[in-house]
């Protein structure tokens, strides 16, 4: 048994998230957390909202509402969303908490100790109407290059031009559209992260396992110098953690916050003592899962993300935790994922474009959508949505294959032998290549999550499924019976087994349907199947089940054609 850190990308506060989202960390996250605990390790997953920044702000606004209510209330909708999808985190917190203000403001004081912190004065653009400075991008006017009356302050989205705000004509706010702006004095901190580069590397090419993808991504950066580009790390902004502080080693940074990216990951950190908070732990509780002296040190700990995520983890928030000089934990393992697209084109959250969590789960229960999701993961590609394919898995492997042989076995059994497993018979050679042939499935299956291979273990799962069905296509107990009625309650007795078996190494993947399995089966045993022989007769002669509902309904040509056409448009 072994302690594993597991930890997804905190999702933006603002909206709900797309399913390319939730395949992209937080689904993935929670099937290898899912497997780790089924094998009996003991499992730290934490996830929360990453709550702070401009975008948080305008979308407070932009719904008439105090940002640290809207913070709030969107937090707990996205809750209410992930428990929906049966994410299993055993936190999910908010960046905004105060264990994530205290810690961050800790990390800055002690990256400061260290001489990592640069304090640099800039000129910057400020409206007297909108009470603040304004980002380049939320500064907008005429583009000096094509005339586009709606040019921002970064870039002109009509002609691709790169901007400086003061290239625009006539600029204004895009907040509020105030016109007197003026460029005002200001002063930041910088993480000088220039200076932790050989560390940096060291670290990183020390991670022989890591999968291409999160290694080439994180050299390219340290490579090219531009991740490692002393960066600042506050902003002029006032939802946000306060960088003038108590204790603080500079002054005269009232009214700055720090940067969005600086104080997200951190929250890693504070999620976890926000789990020992909820609990009413003391501090050791949550400190042996990330102080290397303190217990951390046989911690393994996973991250899951988006690529767009990896520079911030193989870089910018291993700075935070080498350049503290302090023991906390790095990460052992990067799991990165490339994108989900949309039906021909990709999903977007600005413009409501694909299917949003709350509108999957009003369409079909999670199951569905977690095996559609995990068995066509973008691991090694970017992957496409589309709905006939949806319709297409879910008919085969979940109606077809799985929820077939469950109902099958179930009601052949009441109609010959009654509602209990029966007695009599056993198994001969079939049934030992069965057990021989699953027991070699399970094994693979199970390297590939524990290598995190997430689409070759729903492949190797599907074959699981597949050999049972052949078992039984095979077997035949429903002809047998008729002239050997003991060798017929023998495989009817095994298949019954194969249910619970299904249900025991189905449950990372699709959890209700592994529980409505197995109450039908009223059996509570979820140990996993480390000996296959035994595992195939743990439900004796005599034990009383009851044939259960439809486990998985198909989607009809008639749906997947509504579905398409409800959601080839924009979310309005
Ligand atoms: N909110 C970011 C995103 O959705 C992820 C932040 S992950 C963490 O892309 F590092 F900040 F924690
Ligand atoms: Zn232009």
């Amino acid at each position: 048994m072994a302690r594993h850190l597991i930890t997804s990308a905190i999702p933006y506060i603002n909206g709900i998230k797309h399913l390319g989202n939730l395949v992209g960390s937080q689904l993935p996250a929670d099937l290898y957390a899912r497997y780790l605990r089924a094998r009996g390790h003991e499992v730290m997953f934490i996830c929360a909202t990453d709550e702070h920044g401009t975008p948080a702000e305008l979308a407070a606004a932009k719904a008439g509402k105090p940002v640290a209510d809207y913070c709030a209330e969107m937090h707990a909708v996205q809750k209410t969303l992930a428990e929906g999808f049966r994410l299993s985190f055993d936190h999910f917190g908010r960046s905004s908490s105060a264990r994530n203000h205290a810690l961050t403001q800790h990390f800055a004081r002690r990256l400061a100790e260290h001489g990592l912190i640069a304090e640099v004065t800039e000129q910057q653009v400020y409206s007297p109407t909108d009470g603040r400075f304004l980002p380049d991008r939320y500064i907008v006017g005429t583009c000096p290059a094509c005339g586009y009356a709606n040019a921002r302050g970064d870039q002109c989205e009509n002609c691709t031009k790169q901007l400086e705000p003061r290239d625009l004509i006539n600029p204004r706010s895009a907040i509020s559209g105030a016109t007197d702006l003026e460029v005002r004095t200001t002063r930041h901190l910088y993480l000088r992260q220039s200076l932790l580069r050989d560390r940096l590397r060291a670290w990183i090419t020390s991670r022989t396992d890591w999968p291409v993808l999160s290694t080439s991504i994180a050299l390219k950066w340290l490579d090219d110098g531009e991740g490692l580009q002393d960066r600042g790390i506050t902003r002029d902004l006032t939802w946000g953690v306060p960088v003038q502080f108590p204790g603080a080693p500079w002054q005269g940074m009232e009214g700055k916050v720090f940067y969005v990216w600086f104080d997200a990951p951190i929250e890693y950190i504070a999620g976890t003592a926000e789990w020992a908070d909820a609990h009413g732990l003391p501090d050791a509780a949550w400190r042996r899962w990330w102080r290397t002296d303190e217990g951390a040190n046989d911690v393994r700990y996973t991250q899951f993300m988006g690529k767009d995520n990896v520079p911030f983890h193989t870089l910018s928030f291993p700075a935070t935790i080498l350049g503290s000089g302090e023991p906390w934990k790095l990460v052992d393992y990067i799991k990165s994922f490339n994108y989900l697209n949309y039906d021909g084109g990709q999903f977007s959250t600005s413009q409501g474009r694909g299917v949003f969590m709350d509108q999957a789960l009003a369409l079909l229960p999670a199951d569905y959508w977690r095996w559609w999701l995990l068995s066509h993961a973008p691991e090694t590609s970017d992957t496409e949505f589309t709905w006939e394919n949806f319709q297409v898995s879910v008919n085969k492997d979940l109606a077809d294959v799985l929820g077939n042989l469950v109902s099958r076995v179930t009601k052949f059994c009441r109609s010959k032998f009654g509602e209990a497993v029966p007695a009599g018979g056993e198994g001969g050679p079939r049934e030992a290549g069965l057990a021989a042939d699953l027991a070699a499935r399970i094994r693979a299956y199970e390297g590939h999550l524990e290598a995190i291979e997430v689409r070759k273990a729903a492949a190797e799962l599907r074959a699981i499924w597949v050999a049972g069905n052949e078992y039984l296509q095979a077997a035949a107990p429903w002809s047998v019976v008729k002239t050997d009625p003991d060798t017929a309650a023998a495989q009817t007795r095994l298949a019954l087994n194969l249910i619970r078996l299904y249900a025991v190494l189905s449950r990372p993947f699709i959890p209700d349907a592994a529980e409505t399995m197995m109450a039908a089966l009223g059996c509570t045993d979820w140990t996993w199947p480390d000996d296959v022989p035994a595992a195939l007769a743990i439900l004796s002669p005599g034990h009383a089940f009851a044939t259960p509902d439809v486990l998985f309904r198909k989607v009809t040509d008639e749906e997947r054609a509504d579905w398409q056409a409800r959601f080839s448009g924009t979310r309005t």
